[in-house]
């Protein structure tokens, strides 16, 4: 199949994934570039031979050959780019969340598809191997009917390792909006889509400290809640129970747990690509770990894209699509009204359960 022609935007922290894995699989060819800080770019376009080299999203833009954006701009910037991205004719992912406000995030998906293009977003850890071994043992019916899940992230934020950790705190930030998509994409994933929330969020430290260099020493004033607990009502029947922290020092709960009425599943933490997949049936005396039936177990961002890469050519659907990470900003959303309203907050958007990825393929290539 003939290679997507992609341009990167955005050259900070989490980029160096992607150049190393996007260089690897084979439906992309990088051929541009682009970051407001010339230095960012201009080095990772030498260590990963980028012919061509930008320094603003929009000039990347006016290059007719990219076919493909991924945007790795920060959250505020998000929903901008993948509109002009859309504007000047390219097919568009970005990483989470879609967009900050559920307004700019519909534009994002209306747009694409008043125009016949992709968008799709971040997460693509659901298509790793840890998560599509559990969606097969549920889809399986190895713990009977799902009844309940528990997903936790709790920590205490990324101040004290991020180079620019501000963002984390302003709006699109906060534990829900920049860990909640992994959680909450698993889980739909693994259980389909969500009809109403409820929960409650507060800001437990008003200011924060940096203590990672180069910013050391920096106060950030918080603006959005970083600790909250929500409670889910999938369409299914299923009800999840969600807390993501930035408040919390230390904590000894599992990453996600789905309750069925046969068994109970512990599913990797969603952050991850792999991770061990463990169940205990209603007539076992302890844990089995499974073997990890999928490929795509190492870090493998980037293959949400690669995902979409092979949506364009083929014309088949993607699954980190617009649909689902919408669907996943507003039930984020969801849980701040909730708390804020003091009452359950109805999900207007639902969306399809992603395709199961085939249980083999060759390396570094997705299904056609
Ligand atoms: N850092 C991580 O570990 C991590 C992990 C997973 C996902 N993410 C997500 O990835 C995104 C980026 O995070 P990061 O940590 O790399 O942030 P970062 O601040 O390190 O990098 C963002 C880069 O985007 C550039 N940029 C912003 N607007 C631009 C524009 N208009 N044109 C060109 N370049 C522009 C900035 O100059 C900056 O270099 C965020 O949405 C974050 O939530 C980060």
């Amino acid at each position: 199949m003939k290679p997507v022609k992609v341009g990167i935007i955005g050259c900070g922290n989490i980029s160096s994934i992607y150049f190393k894995n996007t260089q690897k699989l084979e439906i992309f060819d990088v051929i541009a570039t682009a970051d407001l800080i010339p230095e960012r770019v201009d080095s990772k376009a030498s260590e990963y031979g980028i012919p061509n080299v930008y320094y603003s999203a929009r000039e990347l833009l006016t290059n007719p050959d990219v076919e493909l954006v991924i945007n790795l701009s920060t959250p505020p910037d998000h929903a901008g780019i993948c509109l002009e991205a859309l504007e000047a004719g390219k097919h568009v992912y970005v990483e989470k969340p879609l967009a900050v406000t559920r307004e700019a995030g519909k534009k994002v998906v209306d747009y694409a598809n008043s125009k016949g293009l992709l968008v799709g977003g971040a997460p693509d850890t659901f298509l790793g191997a840890g998560i599509q071994t559990c969606r097969k043992l549920i889809d399986e019916g190895w713990i009977g009917t799902p009844i309940a899940a528990t997903a936790f992230m709790m920590g205490h934020g990324h101040e004290s390792w991020h180079p620019d950790p501000e963002f984390y705190y302003k709006l699109g930030g906060g534990p829900m909006f920049d860990m909640g998509p992994y959680y909450l994409t698993a889980l739909i994933n693994l259980l389909g889509p969500i009809k109403r929330v409820s929960g409650s969020a507060r800001i437990s430290f008003p200011e924060r400290t940096i203590t990672s260099q180069p910013k050391a020493g920096t106060k950030i004033e918080v603006e959005v809640p970083t600790h909250i607990a929500g409670v889910m009502d999938f369409a299914s029947g299923a009800i999840g129970t969600i807390i993501t922290s930035f408040d919390v020092w230390a904590a000894r709960l599992p990453r996600i747990e789905i309750y069925g009425s046969e068994g109970t599943l512990s599913v990797p933490d969603p952050n991850k690509f792999g991770g061990p997949v463990r169940i205990r049936r209603a007539d076992d005396s302890d844990w089995k770990e499974m073997p990890l039936t999928h490929g795509y177990a190492n870090n493998s961002r980037g293959i949400g894209p690669a995902d979409m890469a092979y949506a364009i050519r083929s014309g088949r659907a993607h699954r980190a699509n617009g649909e689902l990470t919408y669907h996943v900003l507003e039930t984020m959303h969801g849980f701040h009204d909730a708390s804020r309203d003091g009452k359950y907050y109805e999900i207007q958007s639902t969306c399809s359960r992603p395709a199961p990825l085939p249980m083999v393929l060759p390396a570094n290539t997705l299904d056609e």
